[in-house]
């Protein structure tokens, strides 16, 4: 089915689910880091979050009438495998298999994503991803998932942003556990690498060589401040390799970037790596996901004191970005969503066609893109978020010319189907294209929503104007959003 392009929506575990207690789910990385005071905005927690363990099925029918051709979710490692090894949970196990079924039986592909960031807290205490054997638990409870949900999910997917899980976890420490140890997080990115190989490897030996697997990435898109500035375009060439080769190279060259190598010497010798890594990290990959949503701007540092860090990942006196000091990240020209995150869809364009580049075999997705406004519920009970309809309108316009200019895409999955957790943000950020209503749970989507249902239901690209003139989403809708009908792209 993956010869198809497919529109979606995404969300992740910790993010939506709540429930953080409930029937048996272990702690994670997150309930720990959520729970220290300090580390999350406003000191939010994902222990209720939008509820979706007990408003799932509320959840596929919002999906279904948006027309959803995939759901892109993820499984909590805590809640189905409580310690992160040992027995599963089978009333975690059996929560995904229902909303599996459910989700099907509305015609709606699962992605299902092994890894968002909710790492099982045993596991962390005893080393986290910086030592290897986090990769070989992570294998285990893929093959596990594999036997329980087999032929329920359509992709399965690994990780999700390793970067993040390695760079903002264990080095500039504004993800959980929050640790600021810059060797640690090359060894983590290397345990991520094998363990994606790992798990892939697990699913297979479990469901067949030809089960679809990806992982998604995501790619920084680094301009330089002077174009001309060889000084410039070697800070850009840095931030490649520590932002996207430490995890392109491993898995889709099998070798590491000498670059990085070269850059971070001063940190580790990578004795981290064994003979046979990677190989084994090298496997077939039958859709790269690639999750984006800005761009940022670099200048090599000559001044004195620390180089300035505006990339948009968070506030910390230590830095994400491993063996590249010199850097400057500078702040990003507007126009800006709420996060500060510069709106440049022609970028996603560059993105896409530079992979496609350099990988021409390689179908991709784009798994995640969309973007924070502060919304809000009007007279009308709408949420007329025109600045959404807008990003949203402009990046699904990026990725059609980069699918006409021939890249090989098979779908786009709209970050977020709900207002949600956004991590050390808290609920003060809102990438839904559905609004929750903290207090009351209450779902309402938003104009974006009934615009991608538009598009979906079409073919076409619906302009900007039309959003806020279209009918809400109803029930009636469920039955008939076409997708049956061959999937659309416009
Ligand atoms: C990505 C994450 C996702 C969400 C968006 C805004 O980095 O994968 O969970 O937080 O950013």
């Amino acid at each position: 089915m993956w010869q198809d392009f497919r529109w979606g929506a995404a969300t992740a575990a910790y993010q939506i689910e709540g429930a953080a207690r409930e029937d048996g789910r272990g702690p994670s990385i997150w309930d720990t880091f959520s729970h220290t005071p300090g580390r999350v905005r406003g000191g939010d927690t994902g222990d209720v979050a939008t509820d979706h363990y007990h408003r799932w099925r509320e959840d596929v029918e919002l999906l279904s009438a948006l027309g959803a051709q995939t759901y892109r979710l993820s499984i909590s490692w805590s809640r189905v495998q409580p310690g992160g090894s040992g027995p599963l949970n089978p009333k975690g196990v059996a929560f995904y298999r229902e909303l599996l079924d459910a989700l099907r039986s509305r015609g709606i592909a699962p992605i299902v994503t092994l890894y968002h960031w909710d790492l099982p807290q045993e596991l962390e205490d005893a080393g986290g991803w910086p030592v290897r054997e986090t990769a070989y638990a992570f294998a285990e409870y893929a093959r596990l998932m594999a036997r329980e949900l087999g032929e329920r999910v359509a992709l399965w997917t690994t990780l999700n942003e390793p970067w993040c899980t390695a760079f903002l976890g264990y080095a500039s420490g504004v993800h959980a556990p929050g640790r600021t140890e810059p060797a640690a997080a090359l060894a983590a990115a290397h345990h991520l690498n094998l363990a994606h190989g790992l798990a892939t490897e697990a699913i297979r030996a479990e469901l067949g060589e030809d089960t679809p697997v990806s992982i998604a990435l995501n790619l920084h898109v680094t301009h330089p401040a002077d174009p001309e500035s060889a000084a410039d375009l070697e800070a850009v060439a840095r931030i490649d390799a520590v932002g996207n080769h430490v995890f392109l190279g491993p898995v889709m060259d099998g070798s590491y970037p000498a670059r990085l190598l070269r850059d971070t010497a001063h940190l580790t010798d990578w004795s981290f790596v064994r003979p046979g890594d990677l190989v084994t990290a090298r496997q077939r990959v039958d859709v790269l996901g690639v999750n984006y949503y800005s761009t940022q701007l670099v200048r090599r540092h000559d001044g004195e004191g620390p180089a300035p860090r505006a990339d948009g990942h968070g506030a910390s006196a230590a830095s994400p970005w491993v063996g590249a000091d010199d850097v400057e990240l500078l702040p990003v020209p507007p126009p800006h969503t709420a996060m500060g995150w510069n709106i440049r869809p022609d970028a996603l364009e560059e993105l896409l066609l530079a992979l496609d580049n350099a990988y021409p075999d390689q179908p991709l997705m784009v798994t995640e893109n969309g973007a924070a406004f502060d919304d809000e519920l009007s007279a009308d009970g709408r949420v007329h978020d025109t600045a959404r309809v807008a990003y949203l309108h402009s990046h699904i316009a990026a990725v059609l010319r980069a699918r006409e200019a021939g890249v090989d895409l098979r779908g786009y999955t709209a970050w977020s189907l709900l207002d949600n957790f956004e991590w050390s943000y808290g609920y003060a950020k809102r990438f839904g294209i559905v609004h929750v209503d903290y207090e009351t749970l209450q779902r309402t989507p938003k104009d974006s929503a009934l615009w991608y249902r538009e598009l979906i239901r079409t073919g076409r690209l619906p302009t900007v104007e039309e959003a806020a003139a279209l009918p809400p989403l109803d029930a009636d809708d469920a039955d008939d959003a076409g997708r049956d009908a061959s999937p659309a792209a416009p």
